[in-house]
């Protein structure tokens, strides 16, 4: 018998390269999830004040599922929307995993001049808003697990009762825009998966708008998405805008100053 004797820590130098000639980013990866793999530095993760926030943003969301790079994003525009005058909003809410998470690090309910409003049918998209090239890319098999119905926004206002200063309004996206008081704006997340209501809303939203307010878009870079980054360039090509495309598959625009 031939013994082996394997020298600790073994060095594995394997390199993965693609058909254009680039190598698949090589490890050791700080990130691995949510369409993300890298190498950089994601210290924020072990931030206390970013970990409450993003504990909270998850409570009853997907188990499972790691969305901290998105969701760091978020919170980071938000800290900068907050230095401007305006209101907050989500258009696409669902078990509130970002609202919950901005909510929190911004600490909402010190912050009582603000309204925090929060926009969805909670019973997914409405069949009618998925045009069949959505269809196609597999939009209209993803709203199953958006219909949650009664005990979704049950839990919802459960989870967003902490803040007075928060306003959640149930219905289809742009109908609901009317029941919207608010007259300016500082922050929006747009995540509705769907063309029609979110290119609606930025529309409504567009005059209402701090200068130098924010919009973030969730599924901007996603594949499925496709049809919605068309529809958004449409739109920043429209009102003069560039958006900035993250790795993590958001986009970001900002209203001119
Ligand atoms: C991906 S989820 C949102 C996730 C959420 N942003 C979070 O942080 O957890 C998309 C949501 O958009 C909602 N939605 C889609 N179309 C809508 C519309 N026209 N009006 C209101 N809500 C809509 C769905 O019901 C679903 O809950």
């Amino acid at each position: 018998m031939v013994e082996q004797s394997l020298q600790f820590p073994v060095k594995i130098d394997l390199k993965f390269p693609l058909p254009d000639g680039r190598m698949l980013v090589q490890g050791p990866l700080t990130y691995n999830t949510d369409g993300l793999a890298t190498q950089h530095n994601c210290e924020f993760i072990k931030d206390p004040r970013f970990a409450a926030a993003y504990a909270f943003g998850m409570t009853d969301g997907p188990a499972g599922r790691h969305l901290e790079w998105r969701v760091h994003m978020a919170i980071w525009v938000a800290v900068q929307a907050a230095q401007l005058e305006g209101d907050f909003i989500e258009c696409g809410v669902n078990t509130g995993i970002v609202s919950g998470a901005v909510m929190t690090y911004l600490d909402f309910a010190k912050r009582a001049d603000r309204t925090y409003y929060l926009l969805d049918t909670f019973a997914g998209i409405p069949e009618e808003q998925i045009t069949d090239s959505e269809r196609k890319l597999g939009v209209a098999g993803m709203n199953a697990k958006y219909q949650g119905g009664d005990s979704l926004f049950a839990m919802v206002q459960r989870k967003f009762a902490r803040w007075p200063n928060a306003k959640l309004i149930r219905g289809r996206v742009p109908d609901t825009l009317a029941e919207v008081s608010a007259q300016q704006f500082a922050f929006a997340s747009i995540d509705m998966n769907v063309v029609e209501p979110e290119i609606a809303a930025a529309e409504w939203l567009w005059p209402k708008l701090s200068p130098g307010g924010f919009v973030l878009l969730d599924d901007y870079g996603w594949a499925p998405h496709i049809h919605q980054k068309r529809a958004w360039d449409v739109f920043a090509k429209q009102k003069g805008i560039e958006i900035l495309s993250l790795p993590t598959g958001q986009g970001l625009w900002m209203k001119p100053r």
